[in-house]
């Protein structure tokens, strides 16, 4: 087994699929000189509906692969093993763990309740909004059935904004119409108007996209939602948060010379993976490994 926590070391970023590839994008742009990992455990997707027990036990198994590898920190770019698995993983890996529910309520809490004090310096983009919004307010968040079962996003808002309001709506129909391409079709757009509806009901001023696959749907929601509703996409804000705990460790790579090979690794259907990859990466992938876990 290779363990290599050094500065040059690459990243290792993990979802139950293909989704993480949003988040794989955004640390890329906000990084060019860091190499990634990326883990897609396609063969046990989705995750959303599995027991918290079973999206723990997948999320160990690809963080010791990830170690094994010799990746010198750990991203889950997965919504719902960051819900089940994130504390664990962090006291359980001796490498900085990072997950995508607390950057994304940071950046949410900015954008609804500015008078929070919650700094949305180091998240750029993603700052304060301006006059236009809403009377009634409050924080909607979308994700899997798994991750909105957890509480995980409430808990981390409140943390933040004790008083904030907190309208959780689980669409599990959503990661398989974005599998399929179906990313502003009719049949999507009627599924996501009756799963806004309480969201829209609400008046919310910033709706969190609590799980990788909705990005690619931003389009259609920022549609339905109109534009004074703030869309937060925590792939952004998980790049800046991977930023700073690099800084902050001595992690980053300096090399201004190195132009990073990144590694896409699937545990099944490669060749899915390769044809869907890019539309969420948002770059071409050239190759895709296959490896078995578990
Ligand atoms: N990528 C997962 C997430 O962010 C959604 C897909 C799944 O259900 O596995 O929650």
């Amino acid at each position: 087994m290779v363990i290599s926590t050094g500065a040059n070391a690459p990243i290792g970023v993990f979802d139950s699929g293909i989704g993480g590839l949003t988040v794989v994008g955004a640390i890329t742009r906000r990084l060019p000189n860091e190499r990634v990992v990326y883990f897609g455990d396609t063969a046990r997707v989705p995750y959303g509906p599995k027991s918290p027990d079973t999206v723990l036990r997948y999320a160990r198994e690809i963080t010791a692969w990830l170690r094994g590898e010799g990746v010198k920190a750990v991203v889950v770019a997965c919504n719902t093993a960051t819900a089940h698995a994130l504390p664990v993983l962090q006291v359980e890996c001796a490498l900085p763990v990072i997950g995508v529910i607390a950057p994304g309520a940071k950046v949410a809490v900015a954008a609804a309740y500015p008078h929070a004090g919650v700094v949305g310096a180091d998240v750029p983009g993603h700052g304060v909004p301006g006059d236009g919004f809403g009377t009634s307010g409050g924080i909607g968040v979308i994700g899997t059935s798994g991750t909105i079962a957890s509480g995980a996003y409430a808990r981390a808002i409140w943390s933040l904004e004790p008083h904030a309001t907190v309208v959780s709506q689980a669409c599990p129909l959503f990661v398989p119409l974005v599998e399929e391409g179906w990313v502003d079709h009719p049949a999507t757009r009627l599924i996501a108007r009756e799963y806004l509806a309480p969201l829209i009901g609400a008046h919310v001023r910033a709706v969190v996209l609590g799980c990788t696959h909705y990005p690619l749907m931003r389009t259609l929601l920022g549609s339905l939602l109109g534009p004074d509703v703030r869309l937060v996409d925590s792939a952004e804000a998980t790049a800046d948060q991977v930023a700073h705990v690099l800084e902050e460790r001595g992690l980053r790579s300096r090399d201004p010379s190195t132009v990073p090979v990144h590694r896409f690794v699937a545990s099944d259907a490669p060749a899915q993976f390769l044809r869907l990859g890019q539309r969420f990466l948002g770059a071409a992938i050239e190759h895709v490994e296959t490896v078995t876990l578990g």
